[in-house]
């Protein structure tokens, strides 16, 4: 399902592996440019409990296409915190605990769901003016013409120490062992599977944000873009 519709808004990839900080630094950057925000590893999430709510086995293709197709999966910014719902109801913490979290790869391995759920992130993004999105293959799939891209990295120590600190800060009783663990299996399943694995963009800006705050990748991506849209 290749993206044909060359002519669309700004947009900005940004892509990476989990604890890279891509989630804390689109949010910035959105904000920075009055963007939409647009986190896609929110919607595989939400399609997940969405399955689990309706005793749909995580194997079955078609089963889960078709709750990919029929989801009403709401992303909202509430402050600086962004608001997951389905079916009209908030589920922004049940989305992150670790045993759905579990879940969430075999999800996203299928094709036909995936295909469902590029089209809706697509559509979201074309109907604002500007739109960061993140996740893992926005710049090699939902948006391989987007004219800003990055790709986000950071020594596994740290992904870990910051998963761990996210966690902790919303409530969940997590060791650092077990994140780890999670972190190295999550990263070979993104890695390897074979439909739209996490890669880096050929034209994609990598940054190592593992010594950098979060105010320096926001400020380095932005200050990229300026320059970018200054010498257009
Ligand atoms: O970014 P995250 O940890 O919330 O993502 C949750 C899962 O969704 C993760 O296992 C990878 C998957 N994902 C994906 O396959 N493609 C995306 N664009 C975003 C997330």
């Amino acid at each position: 399902m290749p993206y044909k519709n060359k002519t669309h808004n700004e947009i900005i990839a940004i892509d990476g592996p989990a604890g890279s900080g891509k989630s804390t630094v689109a949010k910035g950057v959105a904000k920075r440019f009055g963007f939409l925000y647009v986190d896609t590893g929110a919607i595989y999430r939400a399609l997940t409990l969405a399955a689990i709510k309706e005793k749909i086995n995580l194997r079955d293709r078609k089963a889960l296409a078709k709750l990919a197709a029929r989801a009403d999966i709401q992303l909202n910014m509430r402050g600086d915190s962004l608001r997951v719902a389905l079916d009209g109801k908030d589920v922004s913490r049940a989305i992150r605990e670790q045993s759905l979290t579990e879940k969430v790869c075999c999800v996203a391995a299928i094709k036909e769901v995936r295909d469902e759920l590029v089209k809706m992130q697509r559509k979201l993004a074309k109907k604002a003016k500007g739109a960061v999105l993140e996740g893992r293959d926005i710049g090699t799939v939902v948006f391989p013409e987007a004219k800003y891209k990055f790709y986000l990295d950071a020594w596994p120590d740290e992904r870990t120490r910051r998963r761990f600190k996210e966690l902790r800060q919303m409530g969940q009783k997590v060791k650092v062992e077990g994140i780890a663990e999670d972190i190295e299996k999550r990263d070979k399943s993104d890695m390897t599977r074979e439909v739209a694995p996490l890669a880096r963009a050929r034209d994609a800006v990598y940054i190592d944000t593992t010594e950098l705050s979060v105010e320096d990748v926001v400020e380095k991506i932005s200050s990229l873009i300026g320059n970018s849209r200054c010498s257009i």
